[in-house]
């Protein structure tokens, strides 16, 4: 693998790998460190020196993220998202992508007052806010996932918006029929009643203009009670959005994972799917005690990358990519027999103990060939001492 094809795996979005991750949350740091040394920097209050020292902090973040611009447009060829027939090419399309576009952006004033040998004032200085601001959107996790949710419930909610825009304009309008003789200044006109239903549908309830009739008041009452509705409605549609999308992701990245793992590899698509909702993904550093001996059981556990050792009194045993431990104390509804440390870092997939149970009706073969490696295991730990 060439350095830069490295580098480019750690700068990926989507990839859950340690060394990936850490990046992630240090890019993001940076952003929060920044946006908070441009906020620090415009408050009055602040010494004249820590203004200063916020002003450089905001210096030194915007040459890092000149460097990280620098450094995206490099490895830009190793992204496939980005293939094109040359280099340049690639390049190109990532500067004109909304990240080389927000990335770009959210340098552009550095290296202008840089390059024109001003230092950047505290006033300047807060364009960064709002550039970082979308650059945090680009790069933290999960917000990419909001605009997916959008997109997939977009029916949903532009029901939910017309619900909103119906109740809207006939609260308008029946508040102008009631209130315009009345308080002609804000009831007056249609377009000017519409201030009072927003503010009153969505609750928000400034006072500014309130209704003096009977009759407005109790459409108003009604008009409350009718955004709590909506916006009730709006907060379900968006959770179970969320909920769905998430679930979906794991699921993909489930799959991805336990196709490396080639106990799997004989099962069909149906025994598959029926499997991966089952799992979840764990990973654990090196020298985790993943396994203690006498605990209960309640899980097995499956090595998507990594080695484990299991620790039998003085006797040890290697578990590698594709091996499977804790599965004893499930089958035989015993405390574990053994201490399970690893000694790389580790990417589990885990099976809990009702999952292992019900996939045991669903899929006898797969439990069978557990259980007889078990077996197998049984007879090993009982035969003699030394290393397995
Ligand atoms: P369990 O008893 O639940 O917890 C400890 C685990 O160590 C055990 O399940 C097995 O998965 C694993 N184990 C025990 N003995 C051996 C062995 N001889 N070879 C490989 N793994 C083992």
């Amino acid at each position: 693998m060439t350095l830069r094809a490295r580098i480019c795996a750690l700068l990926d979005q989507n990839s859950h790998g340690h060394a990936a991750r850490r990046v992630r949350t240090l890019e993001i740091l940076l952003i929060l460190i920044g946006i908070l040394s441009v906020s620090a920097g415009t408050v009055d209050e602040v010494t004249p020196a820590a203004r200063a020292l916020a002003g450089s902090v905001t210096g030194i973040v915007a040459v890092l993220f000149f460097a990280e611009y620098l450094v995206r447009l490099w490895i830009a060829p190793e992204n496939p998202l980005l293939h094109s027939a040359t280099e340049a090419r690639s390049r190109l399309r990532w500067v004109v992508s909304a990240e080389g576009v927000i990335d770009l952006l959210a340098v552009i004033p550095a290296v202008a007052a840089a390059s024109g040998g001003a230092r950047l004032g505290a006033e300047s200085a807060s364009v960064f806010i709002l550039l970082w601001v979308l650059k945090l959107a680009t790069h933290a996790p999960g917000v990419g996932m909001i605009a997916r949710v959008f997109h997939n419930e977009r029916s949903a909610l532009g029901a939910a918006a017309a619900l909103f825009a119906i109740v809207l304009f006939s609260a308008a309008t029946i508040a102008h029929w009631l209130e315009a003789e009345r308080q002609p200044e804000h009831f007056g006109s249609i377009p000017a009643s519409l201030w009072w239903a927003v503010v009153t549908l969505t609750t928000t309830g400034y006072g500014d203009v309130v209704p003096q009739s009977a009759l407005g008041r109790v459409i108003g009452g009604l008009v409350m009670l009718c955004g709590i509705s909506v916006l009730a409605l709006l907060a379900g549609i968006l959770a179970t959005g969320f909920a769905e999308e998430v679930r979906r992701r794991e699921f993909v990245r489930i799959w991805d994972l336990v196709a490396r793992v080639p106990f799997f590899a004989d099962v069909g698509a149906i025994a598959i799917s029926d499997i991966v909702g089952r799992l979840r993904s764990r990973s654990y550093p090196v020298g985790a005690t993943v396994i203690r001996k006498g605990a209960a059981g309640d899980s097995m556990f499956f090595i998507v990358t990594g080695e484990a050792e299991v620790r039998i009194g003085a006797r040890t045993r290697m578990l590698r990519d594709g091996d499977f431990f804790g599965e004893m104390a499930l089958l035989d509804r015993k405390p574990r027999s053994a201490d399970v440390v690893t000694v790389t870092p580790c990417t589990l997939l885990v099976l809990n103990v009702a999952d292992f149970y019900q996939l045991a009706g669903q899929q006898p073969v797969l439990i069978a060939a557990i259980e007889t490696e078990a077996k197998r295991r049984r007879g090993e730990d009982r035969g003699g001492a030394g290393t397995l």
